[in-house]
């Protein structure tokens, strides 16, 4: 795949767990010269992509590895892009952009949750508009991805809760997804029942390596329902927390999926009943807030923290952040949609 790969990972896991290292190390052994980008910040920002691919293009790399959660994974995936296409980073926002073949990338998950390591996207902050944008080309889909569930077991309590819920989100968003398939529906069942099996499970044994590989093998199959299915209203209405309160990821479409999944529910009969079935529950929202609980996960936004009196101006930026999302589902969406499942969450 290449002669000189750029490692690119956050500020200290990969480090201290001593994954880079051992990465690093076998790189060497193979008689490849590795430069390590190791300034990855959660949620990355433009400036971080182009310093990475700086760092590469001085450096003559033609391959680049991604080590850590989603955002090293997606830095790493948009400065490939960078290695053979000029600067700046913007000018790719958008579908199938890049104009030349970006560098293969080679993906190391160190969370179960955002598949980066198999998707097609790359999303980053643009701080002019101080909002995620996305990269999405199938060029991107790293070459190979390399599932070692080992180097998640150090991942605390509410970090497995949350990035196993973003997951959980994927399963159930790209499943309910008009843009998804047989093969798509298929991935994201196995997906649920997994997730549903082993999550909670995993809380109250973090080392249990049986319980990690199964909810990085869940994370990874969600993932590539992805790529053709895409997700709905849920992603983009929890990239609004996240923008305005720095809420996680998952933590933001944790607390959001009950009530986003209940307003559209009568939309998808069938799915919901198989939804319900693996829950247990007879009611979706009941069935997604008792899962909430039992991750110790909040049921509502008053309490994880946010204002009431934000809802008409996260109601605002949901439209905007929903765009892309709306042709995936089956009904309109205006700002007083949003309002009403904000209102119902808080
Ligand atoms: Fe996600």
């Amino acid at each position: 795949m290449g002669t000189r790969p750029l490692l690119v990972t956050g500020r200290g896991f990969a480090h201290r767990s001593g994954l880079l290292s051992a990465v690093e190390n076998h790189l060497v052994s193979a008689g490849l010269k590795p430069v390590i980008f190791e300034r990855v910040e959660p949620d990355p920002a433009v400036s971080t992509v182009e310093a990475a691919a700086e760092l590469g293009r001085t450096n003559h790399c033609d391959l680049v590895i991604g080590i850590g959660g989603g955002s090293a994974m997606d830095a790493a995936k948009a400065a490939a892009v960078l290695l053979t296409n000029p600067s700046p980073l913007d000018r790719y926002f958008g579908s199938e952009k890049p104009h030349h073949p970006p560098a293969p990338v080679v993906c190391i998950p160190t969370t179960a949750g955002t598949a980066s390591e198999v998707t097609q996207y790359a999303v980053i902050i643009d701080p002019q508009t101080q909002t995620k944008k996305t990269l999405a080309s199938e060029s991107i889909i790293p070459r190979l991805a390399l599932l070692n569930p080992q180097w998640t077991v150090s991942l605390p309590a509410d970090l497995t809760a949350a990035t196993g819920m973003d997951a959980f989100s994927h399963a159930l968003e790209a499943f309910l997804s008009t843009a998804g398939n047989g093969l798509s529906d298929a991935f994201c069942l196995q997906s649920l029942e997994m997730i549903i099996q082993a999550l909670p499970a995993v809380l109250t044994d973090l080392q249990n390596l049986d319980l990690r590989r199964r909810m990085l093998l869940a994370s990874t199959l969600a993932g590539l329902a992805l790529n053709s299915a895409g997700t709905i209203i849920n992603h983009g209405m929890a990239y609004t927390l996240t923008i305005r309160y720095g809420t996680g990821h998952g933590l933001a479409n944790a607390l959001l999926l009950p009530y986003t999944i209940a307003y559209i529910a009568d939309d998808y009969p069938e799915k919901i009943a198989r939804l319900c079935q693996l829950l247990g529950c007879e009611d979706v929202e009941v069935g997604l807030l008792n899962f909430n609980s039992r991750l110790n996960i909040p049921t509502g936004l008053t309490e994880a923290g946010l204002d009431q009196g934000d809802i008409s101006l996260l109601a605002d930026a949901c439209v905007a952040n929903c765009q892309r999302a709306l042709p995936r589902i089956k009904r309109k969406m205006t700002v007083k949609d949003y309002a009403e499942i904000l209102r119902r969450a808080f």
